[in-house]
This record gives structure tokens, sequence and C-alpha cells, in this order.
């Protein structure tokens, strides 16, 4: 595709999202090929992206639009640093950083359903809650209000280490992250022992061995981070968990009980919930919001219509929705409200591992932040357990204390954030840290 916009050489490319369906070593390989041809051809490159690290790695100059304005321009330096309109500047500092402090809460860009759902106006744009608090001034930091915690300026993208400013109500040791490291002896909540899953090959292919002796364990309250290039077998390994496909092999033993066996599973309530990558697919667009979430009480619980009702309302409360959404349909709402709703869902039958997969890869950055805030937020208040599983090593630090790699089916290095960030062992978590945009600012 770039071969093929260069035929003619032209004096400008226009790159449309070019690398946002990519993993993110071949995303690197392709910035990389852009800005060598850039400079040799001496061609203009206009960028477009949702990705902070990409524009900070490639561009000099940038323009953020919202809701098809421009809100502000200027030199990458200055919009990465130092943006003036607030919804630029909270836009840049909801993203998570590689020297954020693991856990704390990101700044969030408000998400009302009046700035995201209803028309443009001045008045949106100069909504008192995008305010920007003067240098200085404490930032709001109402631990449950989505529509505060405006950011003030933040520290310039980079990894040294004085960067880190404390932003968003810094937690560092708080409970739950760090609970059952390694080494401690902590009963495992779940112990997954050499998972195997293999599909079979299309005709005249080998069959595929998707999942290869995969172990590990979870602690209670832990929050473990599986990562790895899309078809390393993530997903596969997730619905193993769910119990939604058999391994060929292996064993999960969640709370003493191998799960692998469906029998012993019947009437109980699942203790093991899922929060689904696609929060537009999985909700179905015919019912209710209220309908959604209390559907698994109906089915595993005795409780009445109003006990269930009552229930579905305060799980609405506890994910940051206005309970009188119980009576909208998924249209009605926004991506990040729909991963609420995806949320609550999975809360409702007090589960007491969450498996996350890819939870917020289809959500635009402004609302990622909100829903890992709101995942930190729920695993702490409920003790939960949590296997987090996403392609973005930078999500995965700031979610998860420890972490594990998986290349084609294989873990190829498990162990503390800090080991796996700071001190990995294999070429591919290696790569995968390479690979990961540049975050420090290095205008072409
Ligand atoms: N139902 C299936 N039938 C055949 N192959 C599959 C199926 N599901 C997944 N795969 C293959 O298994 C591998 C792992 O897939 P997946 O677990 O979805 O990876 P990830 O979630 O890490 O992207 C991929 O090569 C994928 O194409
Ligand atoms: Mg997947």
């Amino acid at each position: 595709m770039i071969a093929a916009a260069l035929v003619k050489e032209p004096d400008l490319v226009i790159a449309d999202e070019p690398t946002t369906a990519l993993d993110a070593t071949v995303q690197a390989q392709v910035l990389r090929l852009l800005t060598e041809l850039q400079r040799e051809m001496g061609m203009a490159v206009v960028l477009v992206t949702h990705d902070f690290g990409v524009v900070s790695q490639m561009c000099s100059r940038v323009v953020v639009m919202y809701r098809g304005r421009v809100v502000e321009q200027g030199s990458a330096a200055e919009v990465l640093t130092a943006a003036r309109h607030p919804y630029a500047r909270a836009l840049v500092a909801s993203v998570p950083r590689m020297d954020d402090t693991p856990g704390s809460r990101l700044p969030t860009v408000p998400e009302t359903v009046a700035s995201l759902m209803g028309p443009l106006d001045e008045e949106a744009l100069s909504d008192p809650t995008l305010r920007v608090p003067s240098a200085g001034e404490a930032r709001s930091d109402g631990p449950e209000d989505t529509a505060a915690g405006v950011p003030g300026p933040r520290a310039p993208f980079g990894r040294s280490p004085g960067a880190a400013d404390g932003v968003g109500g810094a937690e560092g040791g708080a409970p739950g992250i760090g609970k059952g490291r390694a080494g401690e002896k902590t009963t495992p909540l779940l112990s997954a022992r050499d998972l195997t899953v293999t599909f079979p090959g299309r005709i005249g292919r080998a069959p595929l061995r998707a999942v290869d002796g995969v172990s590990f364990d979870i602690a209670p309250g832990e929050s473990f981070g599986l990562v790895g290039e899309s078809g390393s077998g993530k997903s596969t390994i997730s619905r193993v968990l769910l119990g939604l496909r058999r391994p060929d092999d292996g064993s999960v033993v969640f709370d003493g009980e191998d799960i692998t066996r469906p029998t012993r599973r019947r009437g109980r309530a699942p203790a093991i919930q899922m929060v689904f990558q696609d929060p537009y697919g999985s909700l179905n667009p015919d019912r209710r919001i209220g309908h959604t979430i209390g559907a698994p009480l109906a089915l595993h619980t005795d409780l009445s219509r109003t006990e269930r009702r009552e229930r579905v309302a305060a799980l609405l409360t506890e994910v940051g929705l206005d309970p009188a959404l119980a009576d909208a349909y998924p249209d009605e709402l926004s991506g990040g409200m729909r991963q609420r709703v995806g949320i609550a869902r999975a809360l409702a039958l007090e589960p007491r591992l969450l498996v996350a997969d890819e939870p917020v890869s289809a959500l635009d950055v402004s609302v990622q932040a909100q829903v890992l805030n709101l995942l930190t937020e729920l695993r702490r208040s409920r003790g939960l357990a949590m296997l987090f599983v996403s392609h973005d090593l930078t999500v995965v630090r700031h979610m998860c204390s420890r972490i594990a790699v998986l290349h084609q089916g294989r873990i190829v290095e498990v162990g503390e954030r800090d080991q796996i960030m700071e001190r990995p062992v294999s070429d591919h978590t290696r790569a995968l840290l390479d690979a990961m945009p540049a975050l420090a600012h290095h205008p072409v």
C-alpha cells in the first residue's frame, strides 16, 4: 500500500490511521519505513491517528480535532506538553504512559451524554467540567465523578524518572495491586496447567496449536496481565477459562475445582465473568440495558423482579451510569457507556475473577482511561481478581502487577511488572517493548 502510494513520487502523502490495525512490532516497522521514505523523497506527510505515541514519534506539527473542528494546533512539543485547549490537554493526559504510577487513576476526558451525543455547541466546549485548573490550583480528583478529573499540565511524554508528577492521585503501594506476588504463599484462586488447544487446519493444512502447554496462577484479588500480539492465543485462553471452549489437554482449577469438566459447573453461578472487547457486538441491540444486565440474575438467582430491578440500578450506579439508563437501548449509548454496561453485566453475579479481553481496544483513547479507571476501582472495592488481556504493554503495565508474555501459543516469560518492563529475559518481550511507540518526544 505504501509502495502504491509512492509510485508517482508525490509531494504529499496522507496516511489515515496507517498502523491502527497492526501489531506493535509491525507498526514500528511501518512507521520506520514511512520516516525513511519521507526523508529520502522529501515529501510531506499528513498522519491521521488517534495515537499520541505515534504523534510523538512521527510528527513535527499537530492539529487536534474535536467533533469536526480544529481546537488546537501547534508544534508537537507544544501540543504534547502544553496544549491550550482543555479538550486537547485532557486527551493527551488520558493516555497511559510508561512512566505513570501503575494503578494510579488516569486523568479522563469528561464523558457526558451531552458532550458525546448532543449537538456540538460552544456551550459543550466551554463546559465548566472541561475547565483547566490554573497553575498551582489543586486538580479536582473526585474518585467517583467521571465528569471531574480534568488534568492540569502534564510533564512531557518521556521515560525520565522525574516526569511522573503524581497526576491522578497516585497510589503506588495501594492495596490490591501486588497482592499474590510470586514467591508469596497464597493459594491461587485459579491455576491453569498445561493448557493446549488445537484447531483443525483448513483442508491441506496442518492443525494449528493455538495454545501450547500454557500454565499460570492467579491469586485472589490479583491483577494478572496476558500480553501478546494478535493471534498469540490470548482470546482462546480467555475462552477456556470462561468454559466457552474445552482445552484438548490440561486443566483449569478454580477455587479448588476443575472447571474444564463442564458437568461439575451446572447450576452454579459462574464465579468467572468476561468483559468483551467489542462493546457494540457484545450487547443485544433489541434488549433494554436493564434486561441485559439483569439476565444473569434471572438465570442464576431466585430474586424477584423488583429485587432484580434494584440490583440492576445499583450495578449501573456502581459503574458510573445513571440508573435511568436501564430503560435505554444499546444504540442510545456511547462506546464507553456500553462498555460500562458490559462491566455491570459481568459484575451482576458477583464473580471473583473478571476476564477482560482487550476491554479498551475498541474505545477511543479519551474513553479508554475512564474504563481502565473503573476496572481498577472495581477491582479494589470488590477485591476482584482480574485476568487483563491486551496487546498493549503500556496498558498492561498500568493495570497489572504480574504479566505473562504470550508468543505463538506459549508463555515465553512471566514475572512481576517491573521485572518484565525493566529486565525482560525473553527476546519476544524485548521486541514488544521496543515496538511501543517511543513516548519521548522526537520530532522528525
Ligand atoms: N475457532 C477457530 N478456528 C480456527 N482457528 C482459530 C479459531 N479461533 C482462533 N483461531 C486461531 O488461533 C490463533 C490464536 O487466536 P486468538 O486466541 O484469537 O489470538 P489472540 O486473541 O491473541 O489474537 C490464531 O492463529 C487464530 O487464527
Ligand atoms: Mg483476541
